[in-house]
């Protein structure tokens, strides 16, 4: 069961009502079905047998009260669901063409029914670096490019501190390529179902070295339960398929902005990867 917002406001009330599947406005005009409910010729019409009720439902004018029907959605095509059908979807992939077409077209359940845009990636495929956060955001899930908004500003800056940019010698995305809920951290159902995806993503990017931003991305590629203030800074090999890549964790540019004062071991980070490449090139 979803469980109704602690805190009701009205974003998160929007968020509520969309994970439990009212995601879509059936009526020009709110209906209090509360007091419907108490007048005596809306008694009589839930008593109508189904066809009645069809049929009443159809003659409603522009102006009655009564829901009106609703046309079903076309249902796009899928082709699988949950982790199993990710697995094998991914590694069908050849290319990053098709694995971004697959996952376009993979049935990512509420939370892809939720999201405008599948963020696949931005930057440059095959740069030697490429950088993985958790999961778009609202400006990131308009845009269809993962970090756009204020927390892609500073990662631009972070880059650009070290020779990289998205526009020259960089490939950049998401653990999750699916807006959270209300930017919600995504949970570990979601971030299994997806991991099938990002390790693909890595091998058909074929990066040396891949940059980790904040606990998510981090806990979920090297499956490890520790806090990001214990493994950023850290170099790990990450094996798939019989490929090796260096990878290092640190902190999310997001926890940056709202700690300014972690900016220096960013910093660190940053300099040990610009040494990393630079020795492996
Ligand atoms: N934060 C992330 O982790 N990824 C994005 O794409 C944007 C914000």
């Amino acid at each position: 069961m979803i469980e109704a917002p602690e805190q009701i406001d009205d974003l998160n009330m929007l968020d509520w009502l969309i994970a439990a599947g009212a995601d879509e406005a059936i009526g020009d005009e709110p209906v209090n079905r509360f007091e419907a409910a108490t007048a005596p010729n809306t008694v009589k019409s839930i008593n109508q047998r189904p066809n009645q009720q069809a049929n009443s439902q159809l003659n409603a004018g522009p102006h009655s009260s009564a829901p009106r029907p609703v046309t079903p959605r076309p249902v796009s095509p899928t082709n699988g669901a949950g982790f199993e059908a990710a697995a094998t979807i991914a590694a069908a992939a050849s290319t990053l063409e098709e694995l971004k077409s697959a996952m376009e077209a993979f049935d990512g359940g509420l939370l892809k029914r939720s999201a405008k845009n599948t963020v696949f990636a931005d930057g440059i495929a095959g740069s030697e670096l490429m950088v993985i956060g958790e999961a778009p955001g609202a400006e990131e899930d308009q845009a269809g490019k993962p970090f756009v908004g204020v927390s892609g500003q500073l990662l631009d800056k972070m880059l650009a501190a070290i020779g990289r940019s998205r526009q020259t010698n960089t490939y950049i995305s998401n653990i999750v390529p699916w807006r959270p809920l209300g930017n919600r951290t995504p949970d570990q159902s979601i971030i299994a179902m997806c991991l099938p995806f990002i390790k693909r993503h890595i091998e058909l990017a074929e990066p040396k070295v891949i940059l980790m931003l904040g606990g998510v991305a981090a806990k979920s590629l090297l499956d490890v339960d520790d806090g990001i203030t214990r493994i950023r800074g850290k170099w790990r090999d990450l094996t798939f398929s019989g490929q090796k890549y260096a990878a290092i964790p640190t902190y999310h540019p997001a926890y940056l902005l709202k700690q300014p004062a972690q900016k220096g071991m960013a910093w660190r980070d940053l300099l040990s990867i610009k040494d990393k490449l630079a020795s492996n090139s």
